[in-house]
């Protein structure tokens, strides 16, 4: 399992790189809005530029900022042109639930690599992985499948959204399906334990879900003990 972080903060992310945790950065229009991203493509393209250079080879996960087919497609060929390990982000349907499927087709033919996102149903991944899988070369990069699991829990409970993963990961391999699955909106250190081992291939986690998952009471406690003995036992041989 990977470990994408979901932010495009700069430090966060040169943070994690450094704990050797980071396998990937996933970013969308809220994120770049709170991180100061406005302005307009060219502001986009910069923080991008400079989120893609600092992890490459790594893929970094840049969304569109349109529904509409003919601008979801000039975009995604330009972002796609902006660096090799830029993922294009495509939401399922537009905001009136038309489904962008055509156009998604339409962009794995060209083998822009995409990250078919905002996906809160099992139906949904099975049909867009069928899209990517009719449309790919066998050359083709991987594509990723965004299934938002704090959000499905927000509505049906955190059960339904582990089952709802593990049942993706389990038709994926079923069907020798080449697409990996993102686990996007996980919001609590406890989402962690529980969607890391559905079959997922990867967990898009918030920075700070990832600092304090290392934090323990009980870890700091036996640290504690173990220099306080040291020290004793130090104290104990330079007497
Ligand atoms: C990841 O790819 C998503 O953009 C992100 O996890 C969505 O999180 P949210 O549902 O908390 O907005």
């Amino acid at each position: 399992m990977k470990i994408f972080i979901d932010s495009a903060n700069i430090e966060e992310i040169e943070k994690y790189l450094s704990f050797g945790v980071c396998d990937g950065v996933t970013t969308n229009p809220s994120i770049y809005l709170k991180s100061g991203v406005v302005g307009g493509t060219n502001s986009i393209k910069q923080k991008s530029l400079e989120i893609a250079n600092l992890i490459a080879p790594r893929p970094l996960s840049v969304e569109v900022t349109s529904d509409c087919p003919t601008e979801v497609l000039s975009q995604a060929r330009e972002y796609s042109s902006w660096a090799e390990n830029i993922t294009v982000k495509v939401t399922i349907t537009d905001r009136r639930g038309k489904p962008l499927l055509p156009v998604i087709h339409h962009l794995i033919s060209e083998n822009v690599r995409l990250n078919i996102t905002a996906m809160l149903t099992f139906n949904q991944m099975v049909l867009a992985s069928k899209c990517i899988e009719s449309a790919r070369k066998p050359s083709s990069p991987t594509h990723f499948v965004s299934l938002f699991a704090g959000r499905i829990a927000d509505e049906q409970g955190i059960d339904q959204a582990v089952r709802t993963l593990e049942q993706a990961a389990k038709w994926l391999k079923r069907n020798s399906y080449t697409s990996e699955i993102i686990v996007g909106s996980i919001r609590r250190v406890e989402n962690f334990s529980s969607y890391a081992n559905t079959g997922a291939h990867i967990l898009t986690i918030p920075p700070s879900v990832i600092g304090e998952s290392l934090i323990s009471a009980r870890t700091k406690e036996t640290v504690i003990q173990f220099i306080e003995d040291s020290e004793k036992a130090l104290g104990n041989i330079n007497n």
